[in-house]
């Protein structure tokens, strides 16, 4: 439901390194020579004029006379009734503000802007949506409500904003993303119950929350993962995870302390897979803080073990190479971890081209059994496992995914079943749900996306 993107990285603005748009550089003066040791050295003047230090000053007073103005607006306001309806309208005022700024930007942040207007229409919608269910005394509610007036103060800055302020609004819009986030959770779920598989499998998955681009910030990688360690090690219960990638091959991934170090991209390890371990197909997890992957060299189940820094494989006779879902190439093996331990899912030429779904033996990393579906792997979009049961999905239209077939491990029954959900964007590499949050992660064409999931407790 909330889109947050940071489509281009821009550097803190200091006189000597300013970045500016490539046309401006004939306005500056570059040189070139030869350093000390031969590399060369290119030197770029720029114009005093590049920081507009007088529309700095401007701004600073402007926004001193805006931050009392909403000061006076909150008081006057918090005496009413009808906040909600209020603030409902400035939003209303401010999406369109926006719009008349984005015929006037710079051309390099016309994605910002759109992005931008995005959020508010989206954040617009979720405004009302909370109106309905929301109860105004909520402490939520008041918080939330000066982070909407917080931001309206930085849009308005942004009239005569100046590149730098961008890397400001971004952060202020982190902050009010995950602050969304929290009471969404709040409001539209009830808190979920944590290991509790005592329900009839899953009643419907919630609307998307679209965390924002890659760390790469880049659209072009469009295959990878995201997510947490389904069974963290202790400490380490809100490490989060990320590989992304502009083919199919899985090299590398970054790991990030928290949620908050992964908006920023604060990474506190870069993980490179050793030589010889590369994998493919993206459809790994992290479990107690091993990574379990596809290889093709030889095509086989591998495993990292991160905390001892060790590597192993199984080779699984049956599974083929043929046969991988229907958005992405090479995926072979699709990992999964729920609330009764680790899957792996495959088709073969025996299965005909249907998932074989089979249990995984953590400690001795061997299959311990097996079992075959009726779904065939081409037609699905991606498959993960939630309290014992196998959930397929498959594409209904660009914006649109079903889970259409689930298989429970227990009875050995499967059955069809229609439960829809958008999608931000068309394609996925990487779906999986998590049992430590009972959240299913997914990475969308390049974006984090999660979905909050409702079981049917009857
Ligand atoms: C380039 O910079 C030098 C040193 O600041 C200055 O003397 C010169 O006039 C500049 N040239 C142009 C074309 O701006
Ligand atoms: C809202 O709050 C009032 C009192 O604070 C309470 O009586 C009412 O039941 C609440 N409504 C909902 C839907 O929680
Ligand atoms: C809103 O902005 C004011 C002034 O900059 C600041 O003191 C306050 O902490 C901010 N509130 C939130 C919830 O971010
Ligand atoms: C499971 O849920 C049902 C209905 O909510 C309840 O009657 C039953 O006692 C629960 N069983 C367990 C083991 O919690
Ligand atoms: C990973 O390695 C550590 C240290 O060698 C060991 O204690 C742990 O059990 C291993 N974890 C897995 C999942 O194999």
């Amino acid at each position: 439901m909330l889109l947050f993107l940071f489509p281009l990285l821009l550097p803190v603005f200091s006189p000597a390194s300013a970045w500016i748009p490539v046309e401006d550089w004939e306005s500056g003066n570059v040189t070139a020579s030869l350093g000390e040791s031969g590399q060369c050295l290119c030197h770029v003047y720029l114009p005093e004029t590049t920081f507009p230090s007088d529309r700095v000053q401007h701004m600073q007073e402007v926004s001193k006379d805006l931050i009392l103005e909403v000061d006076i607006q909150i008081k006057k306001i918090e005496g009413y009734e009808g906040k909600l309806e209020v603030y409902l309208k400035d939003l209303a005022d401010l999406t369109l503000r926006v719009a008349m700024l984005e015929s006037s930007a710079d051309n390099y942040i016309k994605l910002d802007f759109e992005m931008l207007r995005i959020e508010l229409r989206q954040f617009e919608a979720l405004v009302s949506q909370l109106k309905d269910s929301l109860n105004s005394s909520s402490p939520m509610f008041d918080s939330l409500y000066t982070e909407i007036r917080n931001m309206t103060l930085i849009v308005d800055q942004l009239e005569i904003y100046d590149k730098s302020n961008l890397q400001l609004i971004r952060f202020e819009f982190a902050k009010l993303q995950k602050k969304l986030e929290e009471c969404q959770q709040e409001q539209d779920y009830i808190k979920p119950d944590i290991g509790n598989c005592n329900h009839t499998g899953i009643l419907s998955i919630s609307k998307p929350v679209v965390i924002q681009l890659n760390h790469h910030l880049s659209a072009g990688y469009h295959y990878g993962g995201w997510g947490k360690d389904s069974k963290p090690l202790r400490g380490h219960e809100s490490m989060y995870f990320y590989g992304g990638y502009s083919s199919p091959l899985v090299y590398d991934f970054y790991m990030y302390d928290n949620y908050d170090k992964l908006l920023l991209r604060s990474y506190f390890k870069h993980y490179h897979i050793p030589n010889g371990w590369l994998g493919v197909g993206n459809n790994y997890i992290i479990h107690r803080n091993s990574i379990y992957y596809q290889i093709n060299s030889p095509f086989s189940m591998s495993k990292i073990n991160l905390t001892g820094s060790t590597t192993a494989y199984r080779v699984i006779p049956k599974a083929s190479q043929k046969f991988s879902y229907s958005y992405s190439e090479n995926q072979n093996l699709d990992f999964a971890a729920d609330e009764t331990g680790l899957w792996v899912m495959y088709a073969s030429d025996e299965s005909k081209g249907r998932i074989v779904l089979a249990k995984i033996d953590e400690k001795s990393f061997g299959i311990e059994d097996e079992m075959s579906t009726g779904v065939y792997k081409q037609l699905a979009g991606n498959a993960f496992m939630a309290c014992g049961v196998m959930y397929v999905t498959r594409s209904v239209d660009v914006s649109t995914e079903e889970i259409f077939y689930a298989y429970d491990t227990k009875t050995k029954q499967e059955k069809h079943l229609s439960i829809l959900f958008p999608k931000f964007q068309e394609k996925y590499s990487n779906l999986d749900y998590n049992p430590s949050d009972q959240k299913l992660y997914m990475y969308n064409n390049g974006y984090y996306v999660s979905y909050n999931v409702r079981f049917n407790k009857e």
